[in-house]
């Protein structure tokens, strides 16, 4: 903690996001993963994730999401799951659905997993598998057949972009027909190769408003059969959001090498070392390390921040996105109004709808090995 500052209390751990690869069949040009997956160092083993996952919950974690990449490229996911229920985890997978078939989702049930999260990136086959860079689509189909099958609650996600926000009422039919229980729309969050791509992917004012008009009539139409969130585009907003409630508050993001993280995209920012977890335990990390005190709190602020009555509420914003447009992840978010750099963001959000789109660069190991930081 930095010299000075009030001691702050530490919360628990509430939610880890257990990445466990960066391996993924797919080629979504919105990943959040880092623009050099590529060249990240070994994955944890078996016996390192299962050392986490109950260092976690003794920490008072509760809610365990498995992601990556894609998690299904780890043959040892269930035996993950297996400790995770024994542990007494709520336990999601967060999926493409490329990598089951009906006898791993059975598998995945019988190990304890209680959620599925399936992504789709369109309504229909042709944008669908065009924006996931393989044939995905039927498959899905399939899948999310197969996790009703099996009982499990299902949250279907679609990424929103330019490419596809005209599609918000044939998402919700979709899910609607594939008897999904929660459906997220949620609008790309600009980290990782979104924001390599956000000239490509950013949509229109115009196409921003109709989206959330659109959201807001299938919210009521399916109120009764599905639960539907509908994420909002920040770049549209006047105030940022508590992006993960909250730096080093209740989110703790374990990276595929064991990089211990406050987000999943903080590895990406200059100045701060990340612990990991082959060479701490996580209440060292969690309580005592200096990333994730770095932002802990409300003294790390500058103004506007520091004097906003609205700090309990939106904690800054997001670290990230602060440095993104600013250089200084000490910045208030630029999405917020009162920060002296909101003009960046509301220029980019309004050449969104005057510029053509430009192409994408797909997130694949390929194009990974190009890039050493975040590209300005
Ligand atoms: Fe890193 Fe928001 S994504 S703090």
């Amino acid at each position: 903690m930095k010299a000075g500052f009030a001691p702050f209390r530490v919360s628990p751990p509430l939610w880890l996001l257990a990445e466990l690869t960066y391996a993924c069949p797919l080629q979504c040009p919105y990943c959040s993963n880092p623009l050099a997956f590529a060249r990240h160092r070994a994955e944890l083993d078996t016996a390192n994730w299962l050392r986490v996952l109950r260092e976690a919950r003794a920490l008072g974690a509760c809610q365990l999401g498995f992601s990556g990449g894609e998690p299904l490229t780890r043959s040892d996911l269930e035996v993950l799951i297996a400790e995770a229920r024994r542990l007494g985890y709520y336990s999601n997978l967060i999926t493409s659905g490329i990598g089951m078939d009906a006898r791993r989702v059975a598998a995945l049930r019988n190990a304890g997993l209680d959620h599925i999260q399936i992504s789709f990136q369109a309504s229909e086959p042709v944008l669908n598998d065009y924006l996931a860079g393989t044939q995905a689509f039927a498959h899905k189909l399939e899948m999310a057949r197969q996790v009703k099958a099996n009982g499990f609650p299902m949250v279907l996600c679609f990424v929103i972009h330019r490419h596809n926000i005209e599609q918000i009422e044939l998402f919700c039919e979709l899910a609607s027909r594939l008897g999904a229980d929660y459906v997220e729309l949620a609008n790309t969050q600009y980290h990782g190769w979104a924001w390599l791509n956000r000239q490509a992917l950013l949509p229109s004012r115009a196409q921003v408003e109709q989206a959330e008009a659109t959201a807001h009539r299938c919210q009521q139409r399916y109120a009764s059969s599905m639960k539907i969130l509908y994420v909002v585009a920040d770049y549209f907003e006047q105030r940022p959001k508590a992006c993960v409630n909250g730096w080093g508050s209740v989110f703790l993001d374990i990276a595929p090498d064991g990089t211990a993280l406050p987000c999943h995209s903080a590895g990406e920012l200059p100045g701060l070392s990340f612990p990991n977890v082959r060479n701490a335990s996580l209440a060292e990390i969690w309580r005592d390390s200096a990333a994730f005190n770095r932002f802990r709190g409300f003294d790390w602020m500058r103004e506007p921040c520091l004097s906003c009555p609205e700090k309990h509420k939106d904690f800054g914003g997001c670290r990230c996105q602060a440095y993104l447009f600013t250089g200084d992840p000490s910045n208030a978010d630029p999405v917020c109004a009162k920060s002296p750099e909101h003009q960046r963001v509301v220029a980019l959000a309004n050449a969104a709808g005057n510029t053509p789109a430009r192409p994408i660069r797909f997130r694949n190991s390929c194009n990974s090995r190009i890039y050493h930081g975040i590209p300005k």
